[in-house]
């Protein structure tokens, strides 16, 4: 297991190539199960979490193969080459148990394997770090498209009989939207008869990138990006050529970086529409940014401002920013207070940053932070990917060295972070654990 061994202390200064969305390309790799020939995808990133999910459909009689070349094709992120994916093999059926321990997004082969091939075992995904996830809202809109479940030895098991019929159904849970439950859905509805209208759909960039590529590939979906998405359901979808969209989460945690050193980033690549409710808040604290085409410019006042923040759904400040923009608040002047309503046990990140000098107090789904002059190094434990991610964020400016360990946790989410963070003068790199 490899370590991450900060000096803090340095102001980052330059320009980072943002990657393409892993919570994008989790999905629609998993949605190509239900294309004829072959698709091409351009910016799927590098990661653990991708290389899980291309074994997994795999598994499934999918053949993936990732070019070398990482060419720049001027028109997005250049790291990779592309990845090309093509069914050869409809029979099997089941993601087994040892993959979707490792990666949740195991669970978006359900939809387009019972569309496609009639049936589906998943292995159930366990609770993770940031809390109970469950897949319940999958599976009822899915029966909903008249598919039969029922569970044993720790797997779903998914059949239809003849064909998934369309309807109207309402996709919202507890927490609100479900953004690849929403996702998990529209993929099966694409190929059922006749159609189909979520209502309370997940609006978030990734369902609509998902959307755009089922379109591409032959399906007929419009309103995605509302909480009403309609489906026209066709006979098949035939494979294409699709770019994913740039990676948000990075970016904000980037943008984070250039703000928490005091520094100034080109972060190129990106959508600052996506990020609405994080410049929102940025702006606040105290952060400019600015656009020019596909390349935003960060750079931050000495002094941060305190604000409130609460994590929704889309277009709302994304829960997946709310343990970095946290590292950020431990140094602002005055009381900050962060609420948690997506996950509201994503608070692991508390305990490390306090051991680091923070000030942070955990009530229920809020913390409340209380500013201080400087954070220390310290040894850490990465616990969950963007939990992990703050703690790096933290160890750029704390005093002294912080030592993180487990970092396959941030290999999960962030493309080469310590390569990128070096290039614009970070000193980070990464050891053998101890
Ligand atoms: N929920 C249910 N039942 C379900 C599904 C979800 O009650 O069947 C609840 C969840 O427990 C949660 C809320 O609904 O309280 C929203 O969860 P959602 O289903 O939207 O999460 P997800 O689709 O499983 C994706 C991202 C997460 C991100 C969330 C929220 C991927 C691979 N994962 O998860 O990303 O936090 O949406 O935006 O896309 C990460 O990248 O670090 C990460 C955890």
């Amino acid at each position: 297991m490899d370590s991450f061994i900060i000096h803090g202390g340095n102001r980052l200064k330059g320009k980072i190539e943002i990657s393409g969305s892993k919570n994008s390309a989790l999905p629609i790799l998993a949605a190509c199960l239900m294309a004829e020939g072959k698709t091409v995808l351009k910016g799927v990133p590098r990661l653990s979490d991708l290389d899980s999910m291309a074994k997994l459909i795999g598994e499934l009689g999918c053949d993936v193969f990732r070019h070398e070349s990482g060419a720049t094709l001027g028109d997005g992120p250049a790291l990779n080459g592309n990845l090309d994916l093509q069914v050869t093999d409809e029979s099997m059926c089941e993601a087994r148990y040892d993959i979707v321990k490792t990666m949740r997004a195991s669970i978006c082969v359900l939809g387009p394997l019972l569309a496609k091939r009639g049936r589906a075992i998943v292995s159930i995904p366990g609770g993770c770090a940031i809390g109970d996830r469950p897949v319940d809202l999958h599976v009822r809109g899915l029966q909903k498209l008249g598919a039969e479940f029922r569970t044993e030895n720790g797997n779903i098991i998914g059949e239809v009989r003849g064909r998934l019929k369309g309807c109207r159904m309402y996709l919202g849970g507890a927490q609100g939207p479900t953004v690849l439950g929403t996702i998990n859905v529209m993929c099966a509805a694409a190929l059922a008869e006749g159609q189909t209208v979520l209502v309370g759909a997940a609006c978030e960039p990734e369902v609509v990138d998902c959307a755009d590529l089922l379109n591409k590939m032959g399906a007929k979906i419009t309103g995605h990006g509302t909480p009403e998405i309609r489906i026209e359901g066709v006979d098949k979808l035939i494979g294409c050529e699709h770019r994913i969209i740039p990676d948000r989460i990075e970016c904000g945690t980037f943008m984070i970086a250039a703000a928490i050193t005091n520094g100034e980033l080109e972060l190129k690549h990106c959508n600052l529409d996506h990020l609405i409710a994080v410049v929102d808040r940025m702006d606040e604290v105290g952060i400019k940014t600015s656009r020019e085409n596909g390349t935003i410019h960060c750079s931050s006042a000495r002094r941060l401002n305190a604000v409130e923040m609460t994590t929704q759904p889309y277009p709302g400040f994304p829960t997946d920013l709310q343990a970095q923009l946290m590292a950020l608040l431990c140094l602002a002047d005055g009381m900050s207070v962060i609420t948690e309503r997506i996950f509201p046990d994503r608070f692991l990140h508390v305990g490390e940053l306090n051991r680091m000098g923070a000030r942070i107090r955990k009530e229920g789904a809020t913390a409340v932070v209380q500013g201080v002059k400087e954070l220390q190094g310290a040894s850490v434990m990465a616990s969950d990917l963007r939990a992990s991610a703050a703690l790096v964020l933290a160890g750029l400016v704390a005093k002294g060295t912080t030592r993180i360990d487990r970092v396959y946790h941030i290999d999960r989410g962030y493309e080469k972070i310590e390569q990128k963070l070096r290039a614009v003068g970070a000193d980070i790199e990464r050891v053998k654990e101890r």
